[in-house]
């Protein structure tokens, strides 16, 4: 075939029942959906997606890491594969478009190139990666995929070991699975993913597109900070140990130090948990999820240790004990050149309009960068809005977004 990529057009009447179909499974009251990694929704949601993939014509396969694909065979034996991809899992009560639209605007990627019958010296794969969001562990089947797993990321995972192995048992799946799913990097040609932008820049500046540059790197700790129990009618104020001053000391120091020492970087206590947890007793335990993020390696290493002190520091303030236990961390990734270029490429023979962006959400394409030439796009978010029901992204650009993966793809397999 000798078209010019541009004037093979992606179905976007397709593509949008299907990603109407998909918002169903899962669905929340406020028009969100929760699928949290290998949840019963989940799997229905990876049920679904085999069953669109073999009713498009195309092969449908499980790796021993549970990421879920279609795929479409090129005529080369032996040739790698060129993934496309994304995740059909979800935050709690999350949003519609966060993984499931690069997961549906790859399957629908595959489904035109053989509707065309384009000829590719790359196998394609449309992939659905498993426990992107970090439910469980975060980018587990990515890194499995990538080989970036380690026995020691399954022992105390971010959502707890024991939810991690119900969910592998509920999939079907096993530890030992996912420390074998590695695919050797000869066989991953490279991996595009289109995604919503999950932040404001793009849609405040009115661009279409969002070349992703780098993306953030992401570490998580529970702190624990230990005190005393005691009777909170009869025990003087200044003869507490109380654990909640800790917790509420280090959660406002932490906004300070990041905002003022470390623009670049954001901080969260996403969840804070008293014990006993009684109105009449002084707290004894504060157990709080920290996360921090940094786009680049050198200040991802310096927030990770004004963090830990900082911590230390409102622990002696109220003389507590404090624990740290770090669950699980992944690296800042610059993104592949190659990747980017198809990418930019693209957008220009389409007229869309286009801008270099950080990525602050994590994504899968963290762990296949540096393995095989890996990029994202973006596409604008509605007021920004994300991890929430509220987030929301204009159909166009959903569709501007689809059109330009698959200029992409056809460009960066090209090239290889
Ligand atoms: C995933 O979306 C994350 O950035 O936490
Ligand atoms: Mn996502
Ligand atoms: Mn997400």
């Amino acid at each position: 075939v000798n078209q010019s990529s541009e004037q093979i057009i992606i179905n976007s009447e397709r593509l949008k029942q299907d990603f109407e179909a998909l918002a169903e499974i899962g669905i929340t009251a406020g028009g969100g959906v929760h699928r949290p990694a290998l949840s019963e929704a989940d799997l229905q949601a990876r049920r679904w997606f085999q069953g669109r993939a073999l009713s498009s014509g195309l092969e449908a396969r499980v790796d021993p890491a549970g990421n879920v694909s279609a795929y479409l065979p090129c005529a080369a034996p032996g040739a790698p594969a060129l993934l496309l991809g994304s995740h059909l899992d979800s935050v709690p009560d999350g949003g519609r478009f966060d993984g499931a639209l690069g997961v549906l605007a790859a399957l629908e990627v595959l489904r035109v190139v053989k509707e065309w019958g384009i000829t590719l010296p790359v196998n394609l794969e449309a992939i659905d990666f498993t426990d992107e969001e970090g439910t469980l562990v975060g980018l587990l089947g990515s890194s499995a995929l990538a080989g970036r797993l380690t026995p020691n990321d399954l022992l105390s995972p971010r959502g707890g070991r024991d939810a991690l192995l119900e969910g592998l048992d509920r999939a079907g799946l096993s530890e030992a699975g996912l420390l074998e799913a590695r695919r050797p990097p000869a066989a991953l040609a490279g991996y595009l993913e289109l995604h919503i932008e999950q932040g404001p820049r793009l849609w405040r500046a009115g661009v279409q597109l969002g070349v992703v540059t780098a993306i953030v790197g992401i570490a998580s700790y529970e702190l624990t900070y230990t005190g005393r129990a005691d009777h909170a009618g009869t025990t003087p104020m200044d003869e507490r140990a109380d654990a909640a001053l800790g917790a509420a000391a280090f959660t406002l120091a932490t906004r300070r130090l990041v905002t003022e020492a470390f623009p670049e970087c954001v901080a969260n206590v996403g969840r804070l948990a008293l014990a006993p947890g009684a109105f009449n007793i002084v707290p004894a335990e504060a157990r709080l999820a920290l996360e921090c993020r940094a786009p680049e390696a050198a200040a991802f290493e310096r927030l990770k240790a004004a963090l830990t002190a900082l911590a230390r520091t409102e622990a002696d303030r109220f003389g507590l004990g404090l624990k740290i236990e770090t669950l699980g961390e992944h690296a800042p990734a610059p993104l592949s050149p190659a990747a980017k270029g198809a990418i930019i490429e693209a957008a220009e023979a389409l007229g869309l309009s286009y801008l270099p962006l950080a990525s602050g959400a994590g994504h899968d394409a963290q762990s296949l960068a540096g393995i095989c030439p890996a990029g994202m796009l973006f596409i604008p978010s509605v007021a920004g809005a994300s991890h929430s029901p509220r987030e929301f992204s204009e159909w166009v650009d959903c569709e501007n977004g689809a059109q330009a993966l698959l200029g992409a793809a056809l460009r960066l397999a090209a090239s290889l």
